[in-house]
């Protein structure tokens, strides 16, 4: 529980490292596999901490769940619970995607408010709204939210904000739904694309996912699936912005470009050369940085989870950045970490500026949420001297084996 990382940075990251697969992916379709009583099985997930949490809120529902390196075998022949627990709830946001399947198949399903990163309000009107559209009578009872529904209909849903999450919840109720239900203002990210092939591969009838509308016709029963996770677009990114922040030369392999087109893009713009392979991504940033604008906005905008490594690479570069943060409104807390490590960031509102270069110097900081980490570790690969990082478990939330592969690309770093 108090372990830190330990780095002792200042080293170019050299070599390549293969893509993880996504964290955010594996839990919609793990979310999903509670939609058929036949076997799932899932190739390319992620070991990390939120993957066996919401396993465990899988079994819980009465789900059988056998994770075995990367590959996950479910099955919810049947469901013994309408509630996922509250103690498992209150750590993973992505919990509340039990809704969206218990409602569909069982007519009835309750979660509290889930808990996850502090990074802003999170509100759920975008999930709870749609379900009432879909005919579910939504309250709160006690400490959880209740949706119950003989039989969710179909209906056209405009949702206020594309909330990732939302989308898939929704996505996964009308896939059971009488009818055809069209989502506009729908999340485009890659993520919530996949889930709408594994759907369809379950024999959902789902079209116009990766778009902002999303028709769902939906089908009376889905079968099982063999399905592969897509690669973590944005473990991809930390580790293209570590190789850029230590001025190294670096190739995640299984990155999918078309998925990092805004890092691709402000990278370039930095300075770094970045060569887009079959299969991979390389970046080289052997020449000075410069600064450059971002702002982090849903999918296909910038990455809002590759806006805190951003800054970290940020402080490395020529002039002043400036980056904008527009979709969660408290996603800069760890510009005071960054400070204390000899960074000059400046906050205003929902945005930061970031005067470069500076040296960074190793000092002791927090991990505060999952990418506040990882701009830290980037960090402290580009600091001098040591960098200890403490409540490592916000890294492992997001981030497998890290210690194991920054180390094959070159770096000092440990766990203690
Ligand atoms: C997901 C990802 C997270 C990522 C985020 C944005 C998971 C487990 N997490 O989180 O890594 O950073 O997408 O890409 O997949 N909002 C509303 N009403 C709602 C829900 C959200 O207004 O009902 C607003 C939020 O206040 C926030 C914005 O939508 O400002 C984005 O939130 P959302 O897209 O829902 O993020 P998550 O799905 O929680």
């Amino acid at each position: 529980m108090n372990e830190r990382l330990v780095i002792r940075g200042g080293r170019p990251l050299r070599g390549s490292v293969r893509a993880s697969g996504s964290k955010n992916a594996a839990l919609y379709a793990l979310a999903a596999a509670l939609l058929t009583a036949d076997p799932v099985t899932l190739h390319n997930v992620p070991r990390i901490a939120d993957i066996a949490e919401m396993a465990e809120i899988l079994r819980a529902l009465g789900a059988t769940v056998a994770i075995d390196g990367a590959e996950a075998r479910i099955q919810a022949r049947e469901l013994t619970a309408t509630s996922a627990p509250v103690d498992l709830v209150a750590a993973l946001r992505a919990s509340f995607l039990t809704m969206g399947p218990l409602l569909g198949r069982l007519g009835e399903a309750s979660c509290p408010p889930p808990g996850g990163d502090v990074i802003g309000v999170r509100p759920l009107d975008v999930h709870l709204a749609g379900f009432r559209a879909l005919g579910a009578e939504v309250k709160r009872e006690g400490p959880s939210w209740v949706a119950r529904a003989k039989r969710l209909r179909g209906a056209r849903l405009f949702l206020d904000y594309p909330s990732v999450l939302g989308t898939v919840n929704l996505l996964l109720a009308a896939a059971l739904a009488d009818g055809a239900t069209t989502i506009v203002n729908a999340a485009a990210e890659p993520e919530v694309e996949m889930a709408g092939h594994m759907l369809n591969a379950m024999g959902a009838r789902v079209r116009g996912h990766g778009g902002h509308t999303i028709v769902v016709e939906g089908v009376p029963k889905l079968h099982g699936v063999d399905f592969t996770v897509i690669p973590d677009r944005i473990e991809a990114g930390t580790f293209l912005l570590a190789g850029a922040a230590t001025r190294g030369d670096v190739t995640v392999e299984g990155a999918v470009a078309e998925h990092l087109d805004g890092l691709v893009a402000k990278l370039r713009e930095a300075g770094a050369e970045v060569e887009l392979r079959e299969g991979a991504l390389r970046v080289c940033a052997e020449q000075p940085l410069s600064a450059v604008q971002v702002q982090a906005v849903p999918y296909p905008g910038y990455a809002t989870d590759l806006q805190a490594p951003m800054a970290a690479m940020l402080t490395q570069a020529t002039g002043v950045s400036i980056i904008h943060e527009r979709v969660f409104e408290n996603r800069l807390l760890y510009v005071g970490e960054l400070r204390a490590m000899g960074g000059r960031l400046t906050t205003g509102g929902q945005s930061v500026l970031i005067e470069g270069p500076t040296p960074l110097v190793g000092t002791q900081v927090r991990a505060l949420d999952v990418r506040a980490g990882a701009a830290v570790v980037i960090a402290g690969l580009a600091a001098s001297g040591e960098t200890q990082i403490r409540d490592v478990i916000h890294i492992d939330r997001g981030y497998a084996n890290l210690v194991e592969r920054l180390r094959a690309l070159g770096a000092d770093v440990e766990r203690r």
